[in-house]
Protein backbone atom coordinates (compact mmCIF):
# COMPACT_ATOMS: atom_id res chain seq x y z
CA UNK A 1 0.00 0.00 0.00
CA UNK A 2 1.13 3.71 -0.81
CA UNK A 3 2.14 5.21 2.52
CA UNK A 4 0.60 8.47 3.24
CA UNK A 5 3.63 10.83 3.59
CA UNK A 6 6.15 9.97 0.93
CA UNK A 7 9.62 11.73 0.60
CA UNK A 8 8.48 13.68 -2.23
CA UNK A 9 5.84 15.39 -0.36
CA UNK A 10 7.46 17.86 1.45
CA UNK A 11 9.79 18.76 -2.28
CA UNK A 12 6.29 19.84 -4.00
CA UNK A 13 4.95 20.52 -1.11
CA UNK A 14 7.13 23.55 -0.93
CA UNK A 15 7.52 24.24 -4.85
CA UNK A 16 3.53 25.02 -4.86
CA UNK A 17 4.05 26.58 -1.70
CA UNK A 18 5.91 29.37 -3.82
CA UNK A 19 3.25 29.74 -6.47
CA UNK A 20 5.42 27.22 -8.89
CA UNK A 21 4.91 24.44 -11.05
CA UNK A 22 7.98 22.19 -12.31
CA UNK A 23 8.54 20.04 -15.63
CA UNK A 24 10.92 17.16 -16.79
CA UNK A 25 14.04 19.91 -16.99
CA UNK A 26 13.60 21.54 -14.00
CA UNK A 27 14.19 18.39 -11.56
CA UNK A 28 16.26 15.37 -11.39
CA UNK A 29 15.64 12.67 -9.25
CA UNK A 30 17.86 12.05 -5.73
CA UNK A 31 19.70 9.22 -5.88
CA UNK A 32 19.70 6.69 -2.92
CA UNK A 33 21.11 3.94 -1.46
CA UNK A 34 20.78 0.88 -3.28
CA UNK A 35 21.35 -2.95 -3.47
CA UNK A 36 19.05 -3.02 -6.84
CA UNK A 37 20.57 -4.10 -10.19
CA UNK A 38 19.13 -2.57 -13.03
CA UNK A 39 18.48 -5.72 -14.55
CA UNK A 40 16.48 -7.32 -11.65
CA UNK A 41 13.93 -4.88 -11.16
CA UNK A 42 10.48 -5.31 -12.40
CA UNK A 43 8.46 -3.27 -14.78
CA UNK A 44 4.83 -3.86 -14.55
CA UNK A 45 2.60 -1.77 -14.00
CA UNK A 46 -1.24 -1.00 -14.90
CA UNK A 47 -2.89 1.45 -17.20
CA UNK A 48 -5.88 1.07 -15.54
CA UNK A 49 -7.59 -0.65 -12.93
CA UNK A 50 -7.85 -4.02 -14.76
CA UNK A 51 -5.54 -3.53 -17.49
CA UNK A 52 -1.98 -4.51 -16.61
CA UNK A 53 0.83 -3.38 -18.29
CA UNK A 54 4.55 -5.12 -18.33
CA UNK A 55 6.34 -2.16 -19.45
CA UNK A 56 4.75 1.07 -18.02
CA UNK A 57 4.77 2.27 -21.70
CA UNK A 58 1.82 3.25 -24.01
CA UNK A 59 1.33 4.27 -27.47
CA UNK A 60 -0.42 8.38 -27.98
CA UNK A 61 -3.70 7.83 -29.75
CA UNK A 62 -2.93 10.08 -32.42
CA UNK A 63 -2.92 9.54 -36.44
CA UNK A 64 0.78 9.64 -37.09
CA UNK A 65 1.74 7.24 -34.42
CA UNK A 66 -0.84 4.03 -33.58
CA UNK A 67 -3.02 2.16 -35.51
CA UNK A 68 -2.55 -1.61 -35.96
CA UNK A 69 1.00 -2.05 -36.91
CA UNK A 70 2.39 -0.25 -34.29
CA UNK A 71 -0.41 -1.44 -31.44
CA UNK A 72 0.68 -4.99 -32.01
CA UNK A 73 4.51 -4.36 -32.15
CA UNK A 74 4.17 -2.57 -28.83
CA UNK A 75 2.11 -5.17 -26.64
CA UNK A 76 4.13 -8.05 -27.87
CA UNK A 77 7.05 -5.47 -26.03
CA UNK A 78 5.04 -5.31 -22.81
CA UNK A 79 3.01 -1.89 -23.40
CA UNK A 80 -0.31 -1.02 -24.69
CA UNK A 81 -1.23 0.77 -27.83
CA UNK A 82 -4.62 2.95 -28.33
CA UNK A 83 -5.93 3.32 -31.73
CA UNK A 84 -6.69 6.57 -32.62
CA UNK A 85 -10.25 7.92 -33.85
CA UNK A 86 -9.55 9.95 -36.75
CA UNK A 87 -10.85 7.39 -38.27
CA UNK A 88 -14.29 5.80 -38.52
CA UNK A 89 -15.90 3.38 -36.27
CA UNK A 90 -16.04 0.83 -38.95
CA UNK A 91 -12.71 1.49 -39.64
CA UNK A 92 -11.15 1.97 -36.06
CA UNK A 93 -12.69 -1.44 -34.99
CA UNK A 94 -11.04 -3.16 -37.61
CA UNK A 95 -7.67 -1.66 -36.48
CA UNK A 96 -8.82 -3.53 -33.01
CA UNK A 97 -9.51 -6.39 -34.88
CA UNK A 98 -6.40 -6.88 -36.62
CA UNK A 99 -4.40 -6.67 -33.38
CA UNK A 100 -6.76 -9.21 -31.36
CA UNK A 101 -6.22 -11.61 -34.19
CA UNK A 102 -2.75 -11.17 -34.43
CA UNK A 103 -2.69 -14.07 -31.84
CA UNK A 104 -5.52 -16.35 -32.81
CA UNK A 105 -6.08 -18.06 -29.53
CA UNK A 106 -9.67 -18.09 -29.06
CA UNK A 107 -11.53 -17.79 -32.03
CA UNK A 108 -14.52 -15.90 -30.65
CA UNK A 109 -17.02 -16.74 -33.66
CA UNK A 110 -16.23 -20.33 -35.18
CA UNK A 111 -17.13 -20.91 -38.17
CA UNK A 112 -20.04 -23.58 -38.30
CA UNK A 113 -22.27 -25.97 -40.72
CA UNK A 114 -26.03 -26.68 -39.53
CA UNK A 115 -26.83 -30.45 -38.97
CA UNK A 116 -29.29 -30.73 -42.19
CA UNK A 117 -26.63 -28.89 -44.71
CA UNK A 118 -25.58 -31.25 -47.37
CA UNK A 119 -21.90 -32.17 -48.09
CA UNK A 120 -22.21 -30.67 -51.16
CA UNK A 121 -23.20 -27.53 -49.98
CA UNK A 122 -20.64 -27.47 -48.00
CA UNK A 123 -17.86 -28.29 -49.91
CA UNK A 124 -19.03 -25.48 -52.40
CA UNK A 125 -19.31 -23.40 -49.24
CA UNK A 126 -15.40 -23.76 -48.87
CA UNK A 127 -14.71 -23.08 -52.48
CA UNK A 128 -16.98 -19.67 -52.66
CA UNK A 129 -15.19 -18.37 -49.77
CA UNK A 130 -11.97 -19.42 -50.06
CA UNK A 131 -11.63 -20.94 -46.64
CA UNK A 132 -8.20 -22.50 -45.79
CA UNK A 133 -9.21 -25.03 -43.46
CA UNK A 134 -12.18 -28.03 -43.73
CA UNK A 135 -12.85 -28.19 -40.23
CA UNK A 136 -16.59 -27.46 -38.85
CA UNK A 137 -18.50 -27.44 -36.02
CA UNK A 138 -21.96 -28.71 -36.38
CA UNK A 139 -24.93 -26.79 -34.90
CA UNK A 140 -28.93 -28.19 -34.78
CA UNK A 141 -32.09 -26.37 -34.57
CA UNK A 142 -31.48 -24.52 -31.12
CA UNK A 143 -28.29 -23.58 -32.01
CA UNK A 144 -26.49 -26.32 -29.75
CA UNK A 145 -23.21 -27.94 -30.55
CA UNK A 146 -23.75 -31.70 -32.08
CA UNK A 147 -21.09 -32.37 -33.77
CA UNK A 148 -17.84 -31.80 -35.43
CA UNK A 149 -16.97 -32.63 -39.56
CA UNK A 150 -13.29 -32.99 -39.86
CA UNK A 151 -10.87 -33.01 -43.25
CA UNK A 152 -11.36 -36.90 -42.77
CA UNK A 153 -14.99 -37.11 -43.15
CA UNK A 154 -14.68 -35.49 -46.17
CA UNK A 155 -12.21 -37.66 -47.49
CA UNK A 156 -13.93 -40.78 -46.87
CA UNK A 157 -17.57 -39.53 -47.84
CA UNK A 158 -18.42 -40.82 -51.23
CA UNK A 159 -22.26 -39.59 -51.16
CA UNK A 160 -22.48 -36.01 -51.53
CA UNK A 161 -26.24 -35.82 -50.87
CA UNK A 162 -25.47 -36.92 -46.85
CA UNK A 163 -26.40 -34.36 -44.48
CA UNK A 164 -23.75 -33.27 -42.21
CA UNK A 165 -25.34 -35.17 -38.84
CA UNK A 166 -24.81 -38.43 -41.23
CA UNK A 167 -21.23 -37.98 -41.55
CA UNK A 168 -19.75 -36.20 -38.45
CA UNK A 169 -18.02 -36.95 -35.41
CA UNK A 170 -20.27 -36.71 -32.14
CA UNK A 171 -17.75 -37.35 -29.75
CA UNK A 172 -16.43 -33.82 -28.53
CA UNK A 173 -14.31 -32.76 -25.80
CA UNK A 174 -16.00 -29.42 -25.00
CA UNK A 175 -14.88 -26.70 -22.39
CA UNK A 176 -16.74 -24.44 -20.51
CA UNK A 177 -16.93 -20.59 -21.50
CA UNK A 178 -14.16 -18.46 -19.55
CA UNK A 179 -11.49 -21.12 -19.92
CA UNK A 180 -7.97 -20.03 -20.85
CA UNK A 181 -5.31 -20.51 -23.44
CA UNK A 182 -3.40 -22.15 -20.97
CA UNK A 183 -5.97 -24.54 -19.65
CA UNK A 184 -7.35 -25.15 -23.44
CA UNK A 185 -4.06 -26.22 -24.24
CA UNK A 186 -3.33 -28.78 -21.44
CA UNK A 187 -7.06 -29.74 -21.93
CA UNK A 188 -6.03 -30.63 -25.82
CA UNK A 189 -2.73 -32.23 -24.96
CA UNK A 190 -4.59 -34.53 -22.45
CA UNK A 191 -7.43 -35.75 -24.99
CA UNK A 192 -5.36 -35.56 -27.59
CA UNK A 193 -8.10 -33.46 -29.81
CA UNK A 194 -7.40 -30.61 -32.25
CA UNK A 195 -10.32 -28.69 -31.72
CA UNK A 196 -11.82 -27.46 -28.55
CA UNK A 197 -15.40 -26.07 -28.60
CA UNK A 198 -16.62 -23.82 -25.36
CA UNK A 199 -20.21 -24.15 -25.04
CA UNK A 200 -22.43 -22.43 -22.28
CA UNK A 201 -24.60 -24.28 -19.57
CA UNK A 202 -27.37 -24.57 -22.86
CA UNK A 203 -24.56 -26.48 -24.78
CA UNK A 204 -24.68 -23.36 -27.63
CA UNK A 205 -21.04 -23.03 -29.38
CA UNK A 206 -19.75 -19.50 -27.61
CA UNK A 207 -15.94 -20.25 -29.29
CA UNK A 208 -13.55 -22.32 -30.09
CA UNK A 209 -9.74 -22.68 -29.49
CA UNK A 210 -7.39 -25.21 -32.52
CA UNK A 211 -4.55 -26.40 -31.09
CA UNK A 212 -2.08 -25.57 -33.88
CA UNK A 213 -3.10 -21.61 -33.11
CA UNK A 214 -2.62 -22.84 -29.75
CA UNK A 215 1.05 -24.36 -30.19
CA UNK A 216 1.90 -21.99 -32.54
CA UNK A 217 1.43 -19.26 -30.00
CA UNK A 218 2.97 -20.81 -27.00
CA UNK A 219 6.49 -21.30 -29.01
CA UNK A 220 6.20 -18.40 -30.61
CA UNK A 221 5.33 -16.04 -27.88
CA UNK A 222 7.76 -13.99 -25.45
CA UNK A 223 6.60 -13.78 -21.65
CA UNK A 224 6.76 -9.99 -22.42
CA UNK A 225 3.70 -10.27 -24.84
CA UNK A 226 0.97 -8.31 -22.99
CA UNK A 227 -1.83 -10.71 -23.64
CA UNK A 228 -5.36 -10.65 -22.69
CA UNK A 229 -6.81 -14.30 -20.76
CA UNK A 230 -7.55 -15.96 -24.24
CA UNK A 231 -3.92 -15.23 -25.38
CA UNK A 232 -4.52 -12.10 -27.79
CA UNK A 233 -2.40 -9.16 -27.43
CA UNK A 234 -3.86 -6.24 -25.52
CA UNK A 235 -5.30 -3.01 -27.51
CA UNK A 236 -7.18 -0.02 -26.32
CA UNK A 237 -8.53 2.92 -28.50
CA UNK A 238 -9.64 6.30 -28.25
CA UNK A 239 -13.65 7.67 -28.33
CA UNK A 240 -14.91 10.83 -27.85
CA UNK A 241 -18.19 12.09 -25.76
CA UNK A 242 -21.77 11.56 -26.38
CA UNK A 243 -22.95 10.13 -29.66
CA UNK A 244 -19.44 9.70 -31.16
CA UNK A 245 -18.28 7.41 -28.07
CA UNK A 246 -21.56 4.72 -28.42
CA UNK A 247 -21.07 4.63 -32.07
CA UNK A 248 -17.46 3.52 -31.61
CA UNK A 249 -17.82 1.45 -28.45
CA UNK A 250 -20.27 -0.97 -30.01
CA UNK A 251 -18.34 -1.95 -32.81
CA UNK A 252 -14.97 -1.60 -30.76
CA UNK A 253 -16.59 -3.96 -27.78
CA UNK A 254 -17.48 -6.68 -30.32
CA UNK A 255 -13.88 -6.56 -31.67
CA UNK A 256 -12.85 -7.11 -28.27
CA UNK A 257 -11.27 -4.05 -26.99
CA UNK A 258 -9.52 -4.11 -23.81
CA UNK A 259 -9.98 -0.30 -22.63
CA UNK A 260 -11.85 2.90 -24.04
CA UNK A 261 -9.91 6.37 -23.54
CA UNK A 262 -12.23 8.81 -23.51
CA UNK A 263 -9.71 11.34 -25.67
CA UNK A 264 -10.30 14.71 -25.03
CA UNK A 265 -8.03 18.00 -24.49
CA UNK A 266 -10.09 18.82 -21.58
CA UNK A 267 -11.34 16.11 -19.67
CA UNK A 268 -12.97 17.83 -16.71
CA UNK A 269 -15.63 19.01 -18.26
CA UNK A 270 -19.69 18.10 -18.40
CA UNK A 271 -19.57 16.31 -21.74
CA UNK A 272 -16.94 14.14 -20.68
CA UNK A 273 -18.13 13.13 -17.27
CA UNK A 274 -21.49 12.60 -18.75
CA UNK A 275 -20.12 10.23 -21.35
CA UNK A 276 -18.22 8.36 -19.00
CA UNK A 277 -21.03 7.88 -16.37
CA UNK A 278 -23.03 6.56 -19.27
CA UNK A 279 -20.36 4.08 -20.78
CA UNK A 280 -19.83 2.65 -17.56
CA UNK A 281 -23.62 1.46 -17.17
CA UNK A 282 -24.11 0.24 -20.64
CA UNK A 283 -20.18 -1.12 -20.64
CA UNK A 284 -19.52 -2.01 -17.12
CA UNK A 285 -17.06 -4.60 -18.13
CA UNK A 286 -14.92 -2.61 -19.56
CA UNK A 287 -12.05 -0.37 -18.21
CA UNK A 288 -12.19 3.62 -19.48
CA UNK A 289 -9.48 5.82 -18.87
CA UNK A 290 -10.32 9.16 -18.93
CA UNK A 291 -8.48 12.93 -20.32
CA UNK A 292 -6.63 15.18 -20.31
CA UNK A 293 -6.47 17.12 -17.25
CA UNK A 294 -3.88 18.21 -15.15
CA UNK A 295 -5.31 19.77 -11.47
CA UNK A 296 -5.86 17.69 -8.61
CA UNK A 297 -9.62 18.70 -8.47
CA UNK A 298 -10.14 17.13 -12.09
CA UNK A 299 -8.62 13.65 -10.89
CA UNK A 300 -11.10 13.86 -7.97
CA UNK A 301 -14.27 15.10 -10.49
CA UNK A 302 -13.33 12.20 -12.86
CA UNK A 303 -12.17 9.14 -10.59
CA UNK A 304 -15.60 9.94 -8.43
CA UNK A 305 -17.63 9.43 -12.09
CA UNK A 306 -16.15 6.14 -12.23
CA UNK A 307 -13.01 6.30 -14.46
CA UNK A 308 -10.86 3.14 -14.29
CA UNK A 309 -7.43 5.49 -15.10
CA UNK A 310 -6.80 9.04 -16.20
CA UNK A 311 -4.71 10.48 -17.91
CA UNK A 312 -2.22 13.77 -17.26
CA UNK A 313 -1.36 16.19 -20.01
CA UNK A 314 -2.51 19.56 -20.66
CA UNK A 315 -0.10 20.76 -23.11
CA UNK A 316 3.46 18.97 -22.72
CA UNK A 317 3.04 17.52 -26.06
CA UNK A 318 5.89 17.82 -28.66
CA UNK A 319 3.55 18.98 -30.99
CA UNK A 320 0.99 20.91 -28.44
CA UNK A 321 0.37 24.48 -28.70
CA UNK A 322 -2.60 24.61 -26.41
CA UNK A 323 -0.62 25.75 -23.68
CA UNK A 324 0.49 29.30 -26.32
CA UNK A 325 -2.80 29.02 -27.58
CA UNK A 326 -5.11 28.77 -24.63
CA UNK A 327 -2.85 30.11 -21.96
CA UNK A 328 -3.85 27.44 -19.83
CA UNK A 329 -1.92 24.39 -18.18
CA UNK A 330 0.23 23.34 -15.78
CA UNK A 331 4.00 21.65 -16.37
CA UNK A 332 4.09 18.23 -16.62
CA UNK A 333 5.93 17.00 -13.23
CA UNK A 334 3.84 18.96 -10.88
CA UNK A 335 0.42 18.05 -12.69
CA UNK A 336 1.63 14.26 -12.43
CA UNK A 337 2.04 14.45 -8.62
CA UNK A 338 -1.02 16.91 -7.72
CA UNK A 339 -3.28 14.11 -9.86
CA UNK A 340 -1.49 10.93 -8.82
CA UNK A 341 -2.00 12.09 -4.86
CA UNK A 342 -5.49 11.86 -5.60
CA UNK A 343 -5.39 8.98 -7.38
CA UNK A 344 -3.61 6.93 -4.87
CA UNK A 345 -6.29 7.60 -2.17
CA UNK A 346 -8.56 4.94 -4.55
CA UNK A 347 -6.03 2.77 -6.31
CA UNK A 348 -6.73 4.48 -10.11
CA UNK A 349 -3.93 4.17 -12.16
CA UNK A 350 -2.40 7.40 -13.36
CA UNK A 351 -0.93 7.83 -16.77
CA UNK A 352 1.60 10.54 -17.73
CA UNK A 353 0.66 11.99 -21.28
CA UNK A 354 3.05 13.96 -23.25
CA UNK A 355 6.28 15.66 -22.69
CA UNK A 356 8.54 12.28 -22.65
CA UNK A 357 11.65 13.32 -24.75
CA UNK A 358 14.82 11.12 -23.31
CA UNK A 359 14.78 8.10 -21.72
CA UNK A 360 15.06 9.90 -18.23
CA UNK A 361 11.78 12.04 -18.33
CA UNK A 362 10.57 8.11 -17.68
CA UNK A 363 11.44 7.33 -14.49
CA UNK A 364 10.93 11.38 -13.21
CA UNK A 365 7.19 10.72 -14.83
CA UNK A 366 6.96 7.26 -12.45
CA UNK A 367 8.89 8.80 -9.52
CA UNK A 368 6.47 11.57 -9.89
CA UNK A 369 3.70 9.41 -8.94
CA UNK A 370 2.89 7.84 -12.64
CA UNK A 371 1.62 4.13 -13.39
CA UNK A 372 2.51 4.64 -17.07
CA UNK A 373 3.77 7.41 -20.10
CA UNK A 374 2.23 7.90 -23.33
CA UNK A 375 4.38 8.84 -25.84
CA UNK A 376 3.77 10.37 -29.49
CA UNK A 377 6.89 11.98 -30.29
CA UNK A 378 9.32 9.50 -29.84
CA UNK A 379 7.86 6.58 -31.29
CA UNK A 380 6.42 8.81 -34.03
CA UNK A 381 9.84 7.72 -36.38
CA UNK A 382 9.60 4.47 -36.39
CA UNK A 383 9.14 1.76 -38.91
CA UNK A 384 5.71 0.32 -37.22
CA UNK A 385 4.24 3.80 -37.15
CA UNK A 386 1.56 5.19 -39.82
CA UNK A 387 3.02 6.71 -42.90
CA UNK A 388 6.28 6.77 -45.52
CA UNK A 389 9.43 7.92 -44.67
CA UNK A 390 10.02 11.04 -45.97
CA UNK A 391 13.86 12.02 -47.61
CA UNK A 392 14.83 15.56 -46.64
CA UNK A 393 17.87 17.79 -46.44
CA UNK A 394 19.69 14.77 -46.61
CA UNK A 395 17.52 12.88 -43.58
CA UNK A 396 15.20 10.51 -43.87
CA UNK A 397 11.95 11.74 -41.90
CA UNK A 398 8.29 11.11 -40.73
CA UNK A 399 5.84 13.15 -40.83
CA UNK A 400 4.15 13.90 -37.18
CA UNK A 401 1.29 16.01 -36.30
CA UNK A 402 -0.84 17.54 -33.48
CA UNK A 403 -4.11 15.93 -33.33
CA UNK A 404 -5.17 19.55 -32.94
CA UNK A 405 -3.04 20.64 -35.97
CA UNK A 406 -4.67 21.93 -38.77
CA UNK A 407 -4.24 19.14 -41.27
CA UNK A 408 -5.37 16.97 -38.40
CA UNK A 409 -8.98 18.71 -37.86
CA UNK A 410 -9.32 19.42 -41.06
CA UNK A 411 -9.21 15.47 -42.22
CA UNK A 412 -11.54 14.32 -39.27
CA UNK A 413 -14.14 15.68 -36.72
CA UNK A 414 -12.34 13.24 -34.34
CA UNK A 415 -9.69 15.63 -34.03
CA UNK A 416 -12.15 18.95 -34.06
CA UNK A 417 -14.08 16.64 -31.55
CA UNK A 418 -10.81 16.71 -29.02
CA UNK A 419 -10.61 20.01 -29.30
CA UNK A 420 -14.21 21.03 -28.52
CA UNK A 421 -14.44 22.47 -32.22
CA UNK A 422 -16.95 19.42 -33.82
CA UNK A 423 -19.40 21.97 -35.53
CA UNK A 424 -16.90 24.18 -36.54
CA UNK A 425 -16.35 25.17 -40.32
CA UNK A 426 -13.25 24.49 -41.71
CA UNK A 427 -11.80 28.19 -42.50
CA UNK A 428 -12.63 29.12 -38.76
CA UNK A 429 -10.70 26.33 -36.59
CA UNK A 430 -8.14 27.59 -34.18
CA UNK A 431 -5.27 25.06 -33.69
CA UNK A 432 -4.06 23.71 -31.03
CA UNK A 433 -1.02 21.81 -31.88
CA UNK A 434 1.37 21.80 -34.95
CA UNK A 435 2.16 19.30 -37.97
CA UNK A 436 5.86 18.60 -38.76
CA UNK A 437 8.75 15.85 -39.40
CA UNK A 438 10.72 13.39 -36.56
CA UNK A 439 13.66 12.05 -37.32
CA UNK A 440 13.47 8.36 -38.89
CA UNK A 441 14.09 6.00 -35.75
CA UNK A 442 13.90 2.73 -37.69
CA UNK A 443 12.45 -0.07 -35.51
CA UNK A 444 10.25 0.16 -32.46
CA UNK A 445 11.75 -2.15 -30.63
CA UNK A 446 15.09 -0.57 -30.79
CA UNK A 447 13.45 2.66 -29.20
CA UNK A 448 11.73 1.28 -26.64
CA UNK A 449 14.97 -0.99 -25.79
CA UNK A 450 16.74 2.21 -25.00
CA UNK A 451 13.67 3.95 -22.97
CA UNK A 452 13.55 1.00 -20.53
CA UNK A 453 16.86 0.51 -20.55
CA UNK A 454 17.03 3.90 -19.30
CA UNK A 455 14.19 3.50 -16.67
CA UNK A 456 15.51 0.64 -15.49
CA UNK A 457 19.03 2.51 -14.58
CA UNK A 458 17.09 5.55 -12.77
CA UNK A 459 15.24 2.68 -10.55
CA UNK A 460 18.78 1.20 -9.72
CA UNK A 461 20.23 4.56 -9.13
CA UNK A 462 17.12 5.24 -6.53
CA UNK A 463 17.02 2.02 -5.43
CA UNK A 464 13.47 0.57 -6.60
CA UNK A 465 12.97 -2.80 -7.52
CA UNK A 466 9.43 -2.02 -8.94
CA UNK A 467 7.48 0.59 -10.44
CA UNK A 468 5.03 0.74 -7.14
CA UNK A 469 8.63 1.57 -4.82
CA UNK A 470 10.01 3.97 -7.53
CA UNK A 471 6.41 6.15 -7.23
CA UNK A 472 6.99 5.57 -3.37
CA UNK A 473 10.84 5.94 -2.86
CA UNK A 474 10.98 8.87 -5.23
CA UNK A 475 12.66 12.59 -4.04
CA UNK A 476 13.53 14.88 -6.50
CA UNK A 477 16.09 18.21 -6.77
CA UNK A 478 15.28 21.40 -8.94
CA UNK A 479 17.54 22.20 -10.87
CA UNK A 480 18.52 25.74 -12.69
CA UNK A 481 19.06 26.11 -16.10
CA UNK A 482 22.89 25.79 -15.28
CA UNK A 483 22.14 22.53 -13.56
CA UNK A 484 20.32 21.86 -16.83
CA UNK A 485 23.15 22.91 -19.08
CA UNK A 486 25.53 20.58 -16.96
CA UNK A 487 23.21 17.74 -17.37
CA UNK A 488 23.91 17.60 -21.11
CA UNK A 489 26.91 16.54 -22.55
CA UNK A 490 28.89 20.06 -22.85
CA UNK A 491 32.15 21.09 -24.20
CA UNK A 492 32.35 19.00 -27.46
CA UNK A 493 32.71 20.61 -30.56
CA UNK A 494 31.35 17.24 -32.17
CA UNK A 495 29.15 14.92 -30.23
CA UNK A 496 28.76 11.51 -31.82
CA UNK A 497 25.51 10.16 -32.27
CA UNK A 498 24.32 7.84 -29.34
CA UNK A 499 21.89 5.40 -30.11
CA UNK A 500 19.85 6.52 -26.35
CA UNK A 501 21.04 10.47 -26.65
CA UNK A 502 20.88 13.11 -29.23
CA UNK A 503 21.12 16.68 -28.13
CA UNK A 504 17.70 18.91 -27.90
CA UNK A 505 16.19 19.26 -30.94
CA UNK A 506 17.46 22.23 -33.54
CA UNK A 507 14.49 23.24 -35.71
CA UNK A 508 14.70 22.76 -39.42
CA UNK A 509 12.49 25.69 -41.10
P1 LIG B 1 4.49 13.81 -27.15
O1 LIG B 1 5.28 14.80 -26.38
O2 LIG B 1 4.76 12.41 -26.72
O3 LIG B 1 2.96 14.13 -26.81
O4 LIG B 1 4.70 14.00 -28.61
C1 LIG B 1 1.91 13.31 -27.25
C2 LIG B 1 0.61 13.76 -26.60
O5 LIG B 1 0.26 15.12 -26.99
C3 LIG B 1 -1.16 15.27 -26.93
N1 LIG B 1 -1.59 15.89 -28.19
C4 LIG B 1 -1.84 17.19 -28.34
N2 LIG B 1 -1.86 18.21 -27.47
N3 LIG B 1 -2.38 19.70 -29.23
C5 LIG B 1 -2.15 19.47 -27.91
O6 LIG B 1 -2.18 20.42 -27.11
C6 LIG B 1 -2.39 18.72 -30.16
O7 LIG B 1 -2.61 18.97 -31.34
C7 LIG B 1 -2.11 17.40 -29.71
N4 LIG B 1 -2.08 16.21 -30.33
C8 LIG B 1 -1.74 15.29 -29.37
C9 LIG B 1 -1.76 13.91 -26.70
O8 LIG B 1 -2.17 13.84 -25.36
C10 LIG B 1 -0.62 12.97 -27.03
O9 LIG B 1 -0.72 11.73 -26.39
Amino acid sequence: MHKIELPKDKFFEKVSAQGFALTFDDVRLKTGYSSVMPDDVSLESKFSRNIPLKIPIVSAAMDTVTEHKLAIEIAKLGGLGIIHKNLTPEEQSFEVSKVKFYLNGLINKPKFVHEDDTVESIINRIKDKKYKFRSFLVLNNDKKLVGLLTGNDFEFCDNYNLKASEIMTTELITAKVGTTLDEAYEIMKKEKKKMLPLVNNEGRLCGLYVFSDLKRIKSGTSPMYNVDKNGQLRVGAAVGVGDDAFARLEKLVSQGVDVVVIDTAHGDSKLVIETLKEIKKQYSSIDVVVGNISESESAKRLIDAGADGIKIGQGPGSICTTRIIAGIGSPQVTAVYNCSKIADKTGVPVCADGGIRYPGDVPIAIGAGAHSVMMGGVIAGTDESPGETIFFKGRQWKEYRGMGSLGAMEKNKGSRERYNQKETGKSELIPEGVEGLVPYKGKLSDVIFNFVGGLKRGMGYVGARSIDELREKADFHMITASGQKESHPHDLEVIKEAPNYAPPTKREE
